[in-house]
């Protein structure tokens, strides 16, 4: 007789049920949680992006393993999930997973705009509500500031009917970032979304201390500056010290760096290994590293600048 055991051991997902998990990844993680300035709301720290990993299309070999993603992170108190239309077949993807799983009743969807005119705007943040399968996007940004003299006023529109909860900008390069400022400064923005990482650290200099002045939540996109960060620590071992801010791998180092910002409201990783989201999920609880620590971890990653570093 074919056991249980056996069939999880067949899919895959035997480890993830516990016996070659760490103690860790096993337990039930108490994600900390963070106030969006302009309203109390809390949000809990680790949020999931889409981009590339929710990239996918009907196959279930690439489906299923996203579904266990999307159920841990539900399971273990992560609500934020930030997608948008330029990412592919992403926010159908979720879409289709979200039909099958049990979704939180505080769930945070937030998605983008990125469009040309005026109408193709609204034609896309309609297909967006959508595609994702949600009645109402709760956050809604203008991806990486395109048009965003057209799209931003439609948000702001959009946001007075009731229809948006929340609006915001993204930016993920470093040449938006003058332009990314001067709306900060002049728009009513809820919340920013920007590259931050302890390799990619241009945003700490006036980004991240305007956010904090004028109230807005930061959202922080490519934690991992897209994966390179482990390549990059690849033959290197985590130092004794990170214990002292309850890290054990690589994921939660990185994380934790990102989360000690005192701007930061939520951090975006994007995975599509559910052991990987464990992992990251563990990097929402416990301490965090202090001013001298985030020092010594810039010290030991020693990139600065912009990728690729050569
Ligand atoms: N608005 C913008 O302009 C913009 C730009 C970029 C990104 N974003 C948003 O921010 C999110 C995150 O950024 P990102 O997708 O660029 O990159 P990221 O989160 O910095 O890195 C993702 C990569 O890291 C790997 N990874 C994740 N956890 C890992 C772990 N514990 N151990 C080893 N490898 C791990 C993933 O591979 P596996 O799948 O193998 O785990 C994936 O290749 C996006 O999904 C998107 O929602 C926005």
């Amino acid at each position: 007789m074919i056991t249980r055991r056996q069939i999880l051991a067949n899919t895959g997902q035997l480890c993830l049920l516990g016996a070659f998990t760490p103690t860790h990844l096993r337990a039930q993680i108490t994600l900390m949680q963070r106030a969006i300035p302009k309203t109390g709301e809390y949000l809990p720290v680790i949020g999931l992006g889409t981009y590339r990993t929710f990239n996918v299309g009907d196959d279930p070999n690439e489906l299923n393993p996203l579904q266990r993603v999307l159920e841990l992170f539900f399971r273990h108190g992560g609500t934020v999930v930030d997608s948008s239309p330029a990412y592919g077949p992403s926010e159908a993807a979720f879409g289709y997973l979200a039909e099958r799983i049990n979704l939180p009743d505080d769930l945070f969807v937030a998605t983008k705009v990125r469009a040309g005119s005026h109408a193709e705007g609204i034609r896309q943040m309609d297909a967006s509500a959508q595609k994702m399968g949600v009645e109402n996007i709760d956050l809604m940004q203008v991806h990486s500031l395109a048009d965003w003299k057209t799209q931003l006023p439609i948000l702001k529109e959009r946001k007075a009917q009731g229809i948006y909860r929340y609006i915001g900008i993204t930016a993920s390069r470093v040449e938006l970032y003058d332009d990314f400022i001067t709306i900060m400064n002049n728009e009513p923005l809820d919340f920013i979304q920007i590259n931050y990482s302890v390799a990619e650290r241009q945003a700490e200099e006036r980004i991240l201390p305007l956010a904090m002045d004028r109230g807005i939540a930061v959202f922080v996109n490519r934690p991992f500056v897209a994966g390179a960060l482990f390549s990059h620590v690849q033959s290197k071992a985590l130092p004794d010290w990170a214990t002292e801010f309850d890290c054990d791998s690589w994921g939660q180092f990185f994380l934790k760096f990102v989360l000690s910002h005192p701007a930061v409201t939520v951090a975006l990783q994007a995975t599509s290994n559910p052991q990987h989201l464990l992992d990251n999920l563990s990097a929402g609880q416990g301490l965090l590293p202090n001013t001298e620590l985030r020092q010594r971890m810039v010290d030991l990653i020693g990139l600065t600048g912009r990728p690729p570093w050569t």
